[in-house]
């Protein structure tokens, strides 16, 4: 695991993790041990599991790989959010941030994200290679999250959160330099942010987080800044490659888009197919065992980490027969592990669905026919342990 052959393709890894056991030490590329937990049964347990906790502080463990090289303010403000937070605190930020995320409010934005994506879709230029990363899987969903948030809809305020959303997501893998730049970048950035909406407030998510500092409990200035930076770097990137990953699995498969275009009523099952069988979030992020416990049967010590693989448990046989076929009508699809489960379950699932199959509806109707401009086993991957997606994928459409 975690090797550069894991990165291209890590479905035989997990074929191999299923077949030796449930629970597996494991060593992550920053140095760090963890049990990893593979199996989809297990794997939904220790996502429900209260006594797998977040907060590493609570044993006195520092701030992990390129984290450390933050100064501390940074650190604590940007990182800090309810990704990263326990009960009680996290139940009381969730409650505050869910509101804009509830399935009626975001199936009302489905007008606005189609336009969107048929917007972008149709400036694609034709018969030439294009990188549809930068081109479209990237700024489609970052614009997204911008509109909820109410980030200004300006070039240069899309330059800025590009650039920095691009540095910060690559984690340990981006130069340390610029990684310290970016967040002081981002912080900057969302101070404006918050003073523009303290001034002038809107119908939008950072106006109602502004607003809640003036209520008992409501969100701390620290809180908005960090909710709002992972916001960003959360809507856009595992959304990103889930885009990329199944425009690379159409681009390859004439079929599947004929079957897909013919068959719009299977958009919401491919859509969940694909989180499933893409896997954009490898690892579920870092927990640890509250005091000494059992998982399948392994002992874990308090104050351990544990990661559950929920790409891992995508490919479970017991759950998803024949798991390594991709199959939009797999009645099975909608048991993927790709959003979490649990009190820390993605909030925006349902926007990245709707986005997804938005994507979709749009290339196909635009370009029946597109094709991958290079070989695939030229593809450069993410590098990390965490996230999966290719860095570039030049396609052609129209071809
Ligand atoms: C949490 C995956 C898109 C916001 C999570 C978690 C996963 C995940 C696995 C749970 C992490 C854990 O249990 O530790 C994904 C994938 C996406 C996606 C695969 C796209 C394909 C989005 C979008 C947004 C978003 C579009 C918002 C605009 C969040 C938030 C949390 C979260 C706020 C934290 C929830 C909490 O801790 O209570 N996501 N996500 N995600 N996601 Fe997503």
């Amino acid at each position: 695991m975690f090797s550069r052959e894991w990165e291209s393709d890590p479905r035989p890894t997990y074929q191999q993790l299923h077949d030796t056991g449930p629970v597996h030490r494991v060593t992550l590329p920053s140095g760090s041990r963890a049990w990893l937990v593979t199996r989809h049964e297990d794997a939904s347990a220790a996502l429900a599991n209260p006594s797998l906790i977040k907060d590493p502080l609570r044993f006195g463990k520092r701030s992990r790989g390129i984290l450390s090289t933050l100064p501390d303010r940074l650190r604590t403000v940007l990182f800090r959010n309810i990704l990263e937070m326990d009960p009680p605190e996290h139940t009381r930020v969730r409650k505050l941030v869910a509101r804009p995320f509830s399935a009626a409010r975001i199936s009302r934005r489905l007008a606005d994200v189609e336009t969107r994506a048929v917007a972008m879709v149709d400036a694609l230029p034709e018969r030439e290679p294009v990188d549809i990363v930068r081109a479209f899987c990237s700024p489609y969903p970052l614009r997204i999250v911008c509109d909820l948030l109410g980030v200004p809809d300006s070039e240069e305020s899309r330059l800025r959160v590009q650039r920095w959303a691009r540095v910060l997501n690559a984690g340990h893998a981006a130069d340390a330099g610029a990684y310290v730049e970016c967040a002081g970048e981002a912080m900057a950035y969302l101070e404006e942010l918050v003073a523009l909406k303290r001034r002038e407030p809107g119908d939008d998510l950072a106006s109602a987080m502004v607003a809640s500092q003036e209520e008992e409990d409501g969100l701390s200035p620290e809180e908005v800044i960090g909710t709002l930076f992972m916001l960003i770097l959360a809507g856009h990137e595992s959304t990103a490659h889930l885009l990329s990953m199944s425009l690379l699995e159409l681009a390859r498969d004439p079929e599947l888009r004929r079957d897909l275009a013919e068959h719009p009523e299977l958009l919401p099952n491919a859509a969940e197919e694909m989180l499933r069988y893409t896997s954009p979030v490898k690892l579920a992020p870092w927990r640890y065992a509250a005091h000494d416990l059992a998982l399948a049967g392994t002992d874990i010590r308090a104050g351990e980490g544990v990661m559950v693989g929920v790409a891992a448990a995508n490919m479970d046989p017991a759950v998803f027969p024949g798991p390594g076929r991709l199959d939009i009508r797999r009645a099975e699809a909608v048991r993927h592990l790709s959003f979490g489960r649990g009190i820390h379950f993605c909030l925006g699932a349902q926007l990245a669905k709707m986005e997804a199959a938005a994507a979709f509806r749009a290339v196909l109707n635009r370009f029946p026919d597109f094709t991958l401009a290079i070989a695939a086993d030229s593809i450069e991957w993410q590098r990390g342990a965490m996230i999966r997606g290719p860095l570039a994928l030049p396609l052609v459409f129209g071809s």
